[in-house]
């Protein structure tokens, strides 16, 4: 959210993303709208957490903003230029500046390449450093993250889970980029190592200045290391914000239900606990009306009918027809 006169480095405006999906021969073609209209800003030095449970979209958002893929519709503005008008040359020094760091420290690193090589290659690529310059900033660069320098000459396959994290968040900052996608970066690590990882992030971004879009199912690690949150329900925002304003005071129905269920945030931030009923439901049948009104406990008539609107509501954005009533708030 914006909090000074500086342009974001990063701004999303109404991105959707649909996939095609079947059309065999004893099937017609379906459309999964994995997402829906989500806009946002983020800001040097800032860190954007984007939570919600397993299939709601992160993952979709997250390969549209490191340029993996092209939106369906919408803008992505890159520190000022829009990727949609880009030209080769624009885009060329654009993708330098946005990089990726996957769940999977296992599956996203080369097997065959020793650690030393896998730094040295965005180097390589992208700049005109020599042999003993790029080596140089290798070995900073394991410092930085945390490895020593007889690491240099290993294969992943030595590593332990943090350890290849490390490695992976090393080779995403190579390049000093202006923003990092991270897509789960402690999900799949043990429960003793995620701290570290995360407060590697922490470090990494006081000293670089980098902004983080920070993807996570679960809240408590969304905690530690946000500034503003995001929550997705089914391909769309339900409720975005300061982090201090939705935990203090999580008002979506679906954001209480993921509060209710994260036994490790704060006991007075789970004070009234709700509870989702039934199951996540079909995305190629999407539901009528509100998305979330088969699973939210206060739906009505309405609810089932009527796509509610982003709109601000106590210092975030909500998309709810009912938040003020069902949080005894008073409606501007
Ligand atoms: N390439 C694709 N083709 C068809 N459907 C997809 C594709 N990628 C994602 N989806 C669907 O889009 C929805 C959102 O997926 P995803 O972004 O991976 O969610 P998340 O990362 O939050 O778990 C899911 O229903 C998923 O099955
Ligand atoms: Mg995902």
């Amino acid at each position: 959210m914006s909090e000074n006169n500086l342009s974001p480095i990063l701004r999303a405006e109404h991105l959707s993303r649909h996939y095609k999906v079947g059309g065999g021969l004893w099937q017609s073609a379906a459309t999964v709208k994995a997402l829906n209209d989500v806009s946002f800003e983020l800001f040097a030095g800032k860190t954007l957490a984007v939570v919600g449970e397993s299939g709601c979209g992160k993952s979709t958002l997250a390969r549209q903003l490191t340029l993996i893929e092209s939106p369906s519709a919408g803008h992505l503005i890159i520190d000022g230029i829009d990727i949609a008008s880009a030209d080769a040359s624009q885009l060329k020094t654009l993708r330098p500046k946005v990089q990726m760091v996957f769940q999977n420290p296992f599956a996203s690193l080369n097997p065959r390449k020793t650690i030393g090589d896998m730094l040295s290659e965005p180097l390589l690529l992208n700049t005109e450093l020599s042999a003993e310059e790029r080596k140089a900033r290798v070995h900073e660069m394991l410092k930085t993250v945390g490895l020593r320098p007889e690491h240099y000459h290993r294969y992943p396959h030595m590593f332990s889970g943090g350890q290849r994290q490390r490695v992976a968040i090393a080779r995403a900052m190579m390049l000093q980029p202006a923003i990092l996608v991270a897509d789960e970066p402690t999900s799949a690590l043990d429960v003793s190592i995620q701290a570290q990882i995360l407060n590697l992030f922490m470090d990494l971004q006081e000293q670089l200045g980098t902004a983080y879009v920070f993807v996570s199912h679960n809240l408590a690690v969304v905690e530690h290391v946000a500034d503003d949150v995001m929550v997705m329900y089914f391909g769309s925002t339900v409720e975005y914000g300061p982090k201090t304003s939705i935990f203090e005071q999580p008002l979506h129905p679906y954001t209480r239900a993921l509060m209710s269920a994260t036994p490790a945030i704060r006991a007075e931030n789970r004070r009234e606990k709700v509870k989702l009923i039934g199951e996540l439901p079909s995305p190629i049948n999407p539901p009528s009306g509100c998305t979330f009104h088969t699973r939210c406990p206060y739906a009505n008539a309405h609810c089932q009918s009527a796509v509610p609107e982003l709109r601000p509501v106590a210092g975030r954005m909500i998309a709810c027809h009912r938040v003020e009533e069902i949080n005894s708030l008073t409606q501007a």
